[in-house]
């Protein structure tokens, strides 16, 4: 009897080792055919992605053990001390304190042909498997354009350097076999701790756009650019919060959208048709392609100054939009800003850890000395912190018992998940990339 049982179970544990190899075979088999098949889909259209992914964890997962996982993604230029100083400053740091691990990997692209680049990669890889051994952090290069007038070209509207990360924002989705990119721009860094709540309403991923900002000529030519690439009018500006949440396959049906829109098999040939002498938001551009073509995907959060008969003049009539996909104040806080728009940015990520502490029933060491309240919270509810175009206070006065009970909801959630073990949220974590942001000669600033 014993000894059936112990052949019983040294079967089960046979057959289980078999499976995860076969699955873990599959996926690398899968993830090398992507890369490769990315490579020679087309001979000049297609982005290159260096083949070899080098990443902090080398655990391999099954496809499905991530269903719905998500890739927090970056761009990052790593030439220009200032842009070393802010990924590891804004971007790190506050990542390791609010964005949980469990959510899903972290995904920073870099140039392919720039050997600084590549060290830069290689001492942040090895601070992430020093120091964060329960995030997986892995690095991509991005070769240049094969037709070098793409980015550098007579009257640019930004420099070639720039000019590289919106081009490649349109090929985000090369970088990850997540099914939801969780996009960071560069500038921008976590305020307050990720939740579900923040990210899905439901089975929907959650967008938010803004219309407030249209008064501002680069956000004019922002729409005029997106026309020219869809075809269709902007929806809406989505360059005031962040991440931006869109799903991976979005980013390639668009520009399957564009490629066709161009007649063209290369991608090179119609970005220059559709940005040269004026400002382009590839964000914009996506998330609009996205009302158009996959509009029950996401739940759409706008916010809009303009009357919304008068806003909906622009559309076809089967894409105008409906009052349930307008909201006069955000019903989630935002978890992250335009760092170098936001002031008081440092301000929010201590009152949002301390009030995620206190819901918790804990007696934080950093936040003994503060009283954190939910007021000074409000700034959460700001479709947009940057110092422009945005009229109205973050929470208008008749709305603010709505918006108290709003936040009070969101922290004793994160409280719950703290106390229950499924979230950490650990001071510590900004110590170290301060003390390794040190030793690379970058100076963050304090977070008070
Ligand atoms: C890409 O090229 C490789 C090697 O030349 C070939 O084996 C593979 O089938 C090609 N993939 C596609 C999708 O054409
Ligand atoms: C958040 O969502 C993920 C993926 O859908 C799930 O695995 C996780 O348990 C959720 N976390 C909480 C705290 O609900
Ligand atoms: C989720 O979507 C539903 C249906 O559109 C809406 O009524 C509700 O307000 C949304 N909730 C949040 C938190 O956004
Ligand atoms: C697209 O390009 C192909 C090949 O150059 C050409 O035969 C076709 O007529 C073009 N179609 C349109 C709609 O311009
Ligand atoms: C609290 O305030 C005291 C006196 O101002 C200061 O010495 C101490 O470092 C502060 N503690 C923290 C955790 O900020």
């Amino acid at each position: 009897m014993k000894l059936q049982k112990a052949l019983l179970s040294l079967l089960a544990v046979c057959l289980l080792s078999i499976t995860v190899t076969l699955l873990t075979q599959a996926y690398w088999q899968e993830q090398y055919y992507r890369f490769q098949s990315k490579c020679n889909s087309s001979d000049s259209s297609e982005h290159l992605v260096a083949r070899e992914v080098e990443s902090s964890q080398r655990k391999c997962k099954s496809p499905a053990a991530h269903t719905q996982s998500i890739t927090l993604f970056v761009r990052v230029a790593a030439t220009v001390p200032e842009l070393r100083r802010r990924f590891y400053c804004v971007f790190l740091r506050l990542s390791v304190l609010f964005w949980p691990a469990s959510l899903g990997k972290t995904v920073a692209v870099l140039d392919q042909e720039n050997e600084e680049e590549h060290a830069f990669a290689s001492t942040v890889l090895t601070h992430m498997r020093q120091h964060f051994p329960d995030r997986t952090f892995e690095v991509l290069y991005e070769p240049l354009p094969k037709d070098p007038t793409v980015l550098d070209f007579a009257n640019p509207p930004r420099s070639p350097g720039y000019n590289r990360q919106l081009y490649s924002s349109f090929f985000i989705d090369l970088y990850t076999n997540d099914d939801i990119i969780a996009w960071m721009d560069a500038d921008s860094g976590f305020a307050s701790p990720v939740t579900n709540e923040s990210i899905f309403n439901g089975t929907k991923v959650r967008v938010l756009g803004y219309d407030c900002t249209l008064t501002i000529g680069w956000v004019q030519a922002w729409a005029r650019t997106t026309e020219k690439a869809l075809g269709l009018p902007f929806l809406a500006d989505f360059m005031t919060y962040f991440p931006v949440y869109i799903y991976r396959d979005t980013f390639t049906h668009c520009r399957e959208h564009i490629l066709r829109r161009f007649n063209t098999s290369n991608f090179e040939e119609a970005f220059k048709k559709f940005y040269r002498r004026e400002f382009i938001s590839p964000v914009s551009v996506v998330l609009s392609y996205a009302w158009y073509f996959e509009r029950e995907r996401y739940d759409w959060n706008l916010k809009l100054c303009t009357d919304l008969t008068e806003y909906n003049k622009r559309f076809p009539s089967e894409h105008i939009i409906s009052p349930e996909h307008v909201v006069e104040t955000l019903l989630i806080p935002q978890t992250a800003f335009h760092v170098q728009h936001a002031q008081g940015v440092r301000q929010f990520v201590s009152n949002s850890y301390c009030l995620s502490q206190e819901a918790a029933g804990n007696d934080a060491e950093k936040c003994s000395n503060r009283t954190a309240s939910l007021i000074t919270n409000f700034v959460l509810f700001n479709h947009d912190v940057q110092r422009l175009g945005h009229p109205a206070p973050p929470c208008p006065k008749n709305r603010e018992q709505t918006c108290l009970q709003l936040l009070e909801r969101n922290y004793n959630q994160i409280g719950l998940e703290i106390k229950q073990k499924t979230r950490k949220l650990d001071w510590k974590n900004v110590e170290i990339v301060e003390k390794l942001a040190k030793e690379l000669k970058l100076q963050c600033d304090v977070l008070k």
